[in-house]
């Protein structure tokens, strides 16, 4: 399975409000609860729930010789992808998440257990998304794998971090770019959890690249007043972020 193209074609839907601070540590304590179904990690098996490894940001349903309910099965047809936002309302009540996601008052998720606790599912996420980037860094750059699990929190953009801006939660250092509206361009070296802005009257986009001169990189269409995070810059093409979704 090759979750790096998956990562990548799905992006990373997180919202980056300080409401929703996350706490990654705090997240593997509360995993403790989950760990009584789920497994994560490199070498993680199918138990009595599927495998967790690379979870935020792949699609409902995908795990190879797990046997998921008749309703996870549905939801894995419409095309569901496990954003972190999806997440947090899976563990309020999968089958109320279900029900409400099929429009269908018998579907049932055959995950019988619930976390209420808003903060506790915000850690939790954050946890869940370290073995993401983990993941990802295994099918290729192997030295990236230890970097991004180290990063336990996302970096903010600054509070009114405003037009077209990208913020460097990569574990290195990273040419970025971000090009307002109107074409206006800028483009500056960015230290890890360091934001770079240009106003604008509109969307516009953003990017990462190696070097200065360097072609191969990464863009993204960026909106008016919504920072986009970068969490790792692998190589060429292959990035990952965390967007906003409104
Ligand atoms: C009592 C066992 C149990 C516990 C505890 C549990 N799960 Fe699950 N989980 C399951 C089962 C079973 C499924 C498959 C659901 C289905 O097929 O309807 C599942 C599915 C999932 C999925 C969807 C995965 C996919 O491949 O589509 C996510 C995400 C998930 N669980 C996260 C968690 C998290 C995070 C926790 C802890 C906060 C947790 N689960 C606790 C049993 C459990």
């Amino acid at each position: 399975m090759n979750f790096m193209v998956s990562l990548v074609a799905a992006g990373l839907l997180i919202t980056t409000g300080s409401a929703f601070a996350q706490d990654a540590e705090a997240g593997a304590k509360i995993f403790r609860k989950c760990a009584n179904c789920h497994e994560i990690g490199e070498k993680a098996r199918n138990r009595v729930g599927p495998v967790l490894t690379g979870v935020v940001g792949r699609p409902a349903g995908s795990i190879e010789g797990f046997r998921y309910s008749k309703s996870m099965q549905a939801l894995a047809a419409t095309g569901h992808i496990w954003t972190e936002e999806e997440i947090f309302d899976w563990l309020a009540n999968p089958t109320r998440f279900m029900r409400a996601k099929l429009d269908d008052p018998r579907a049932k998720a055959k995950m019988r257990f619930k976390l209420k606790d808003e903060t506790a599912r915000r850690d939790v996420i954050a946890y869940l998304a370290t073995f993401q980037a983990a993941d990802a860094a295994a099918g290729g750059a192997t030295e990236a794998k230890t970097e991004t699990t180290e990063m336990a929190e996302v970096a903010m953009a600054p509070a009114g971090a405003k037009g077209i801006c990208i913020v460097n939660s990569a574990p290195a250092e990273h040419v970025f770019t971000v090009e307002a509206a109107n074409g206006e361009r800028k483009m500056q070296h960015l230290a890890p959890g360091k934001t770079l802005c240009i106003d604008s009257s509109g969307d516009g986009t953003v990017g990462v690249f190696l070097t200065e001169d360097a072609l191969e990189g990464c863009s993204r269409l960026a909106k008016k007043d919504q920072p986009e995070t970068l969490l790792h810059y692998y190589d060429f093409d292959r990035c990952l972020w965390v967007g906003n979704r409104n």
